[in-house]
């Protein structure tokens, strides 16, 4: 199939444009559009076939649920069955925003977008794009990121073309996404809150508003029944081997010096890492710097593009730089470390 892009301005898009991503959503088909996160692949939440094409086009397993996107509060009434305190605190704090809440679900959701769970994880997106197109659609929108399965999410329009052109309706193109990790998950059908996925919303300001906020980060890939179900998964992965460099940031910078330098004897070397590091490297390495390592906004937002820069420019091994775990930090290392496959050097 031809895959139609509607160029729209993230700030004042073209509302006939979007009325007709609308149209193939309600026709059952799938439409990639902006988030302030990454990109989603939007489909009728609603409707069990066309989310199932979600899956077929993503290639995505069947037991990973979905988030059902929507474009005002009143939305969650229909999909969820009940509101707890602490979730009411969170969505008048951060939504629209970065925040994805799971709750106790009603029967108007179908199986194939919760998994088989009886819970439904629901996200009112800040994008004004992704906002318009759930309201023109009419329904909630059923989205995952728009990435093939297993792959860096997309933040950039070119990057769902790479993987998803030909397997899906439409694309939304509204420029790159602000954020560049996923929502942050919080479960709230727990007495404390869960963190399921840290992302933009931060740690810090959960517990501002919650006071608590259980979170068990994952460690290593021996988790025989996560909570969310799509943290047991490969995720993230460039399609050169990675290994993560994590310590002390002087001497992670070093300790990547040096094993890039023998590396690059008998190899071809990549490095994604700070543009403080980046310096320190030799000429042969191939670098996609993500920006500087003391503002994790700045990491956040160039990650995935950083993660897919060797896709173009093949390496046989990619030495990756870790930050600290303040702010969006938790979420870039949370992701480091699966594209990693858990390969971690500690450095002291
Ligand atoms: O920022 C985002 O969240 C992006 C944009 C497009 O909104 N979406 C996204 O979707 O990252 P996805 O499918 O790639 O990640 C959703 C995560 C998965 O880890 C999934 O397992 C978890 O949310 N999840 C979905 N429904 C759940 C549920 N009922 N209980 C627990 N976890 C759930
Ligand atoms: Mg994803």
């Amino acid at each position: 199939m031809n895959t139609k892009v509607y160029i729209v301005d993230a700030r004042h898009p073209n509302t006939d444009l979007l009325v007709s991503a609308a149209h193939i959503i309600q026709e059952g088909g799938l439409v990639a559009f902006p988030t302030e996160t990454v990109y989603g692949l939007g489909a009728d939440g609603t409707d069990s076939e066309a989310v199932a094409k979600i899956f077929m086009a993503k290639g995505r397993p069947s037991d990973n649920p979905l988030i059902l996107h929507i474009a005002d509060t009143a939305m969650v009434k229909t999909l969820a069955k009940e509101v707890p305190a602490n979730a009411r605190i969170l969505m008048g704090r951060f939504w629209p925003g970065p925040l994805t809440l799971v709750l106790k679900r009603t029967q108007a959701v179908p199986d194939v977008v919760t998994g088989g769970l009886d819970t439904v994880a629901i996200r009112l997106p800040d994008s004004e794009v992704a906002r318009e197109l759930i309201r023109l659609a009419g329904v909630p929108v059923a989205g995952p990121s728009a990435n093939t399965s297993g792959r860096p999410s997309p933040t950039t329009a070119q990057a769902v073309l790479a993987d998803l052109e030909g397997k899906i309706e439409g694309i939304i193109d509204a420029g790159p996404c602000g954020i560049g990790v996923e929502s942050t998950v919080v479960d709230c059908t727990t007495p404390v809150p869960t963190l399921l996925r840290p992302g933009g919303i931060t740690m810090e300001m959960l517990l501002e508003v919650l006071g608590e906020v259980e979170y068990q980060p994952i460690k290593g890939e021996d988790t025989k029944a996560p909570r969310a179900p799509g943290m047991k998964y490969k995720h993230y992965a460039p399609l050169a081997p990675m290994v993560l460099y994590e310590g002390d940031s002087a001497q992670v910078a070093k300790a990547i010096a040096d094993a890039s330098k023998i590396a690059l004897e008998s190899k071809r070397v990549g490095a994604i890492v700070s543009n403080e590091t980046a310096a320190l490297l030799e000429k042969g390495v191939q670098v996609a710097d993500y920006g500087s390592r003391y503002r994790p906004e700045e990491v956040a937002a160039g990650l995935y593009e950083a993660l897919r820069y060797f896709d173009s420019e093949p390496v046989d091994v990619i030495y990756a730089e870790g930050i600290d775990e303040f702010g969006l930090g938790l979420a870039v290392m949370n992701r480091l470390r699966k594209a990693a496959g858990y390969r971690i050097v500690k450095v002291e």
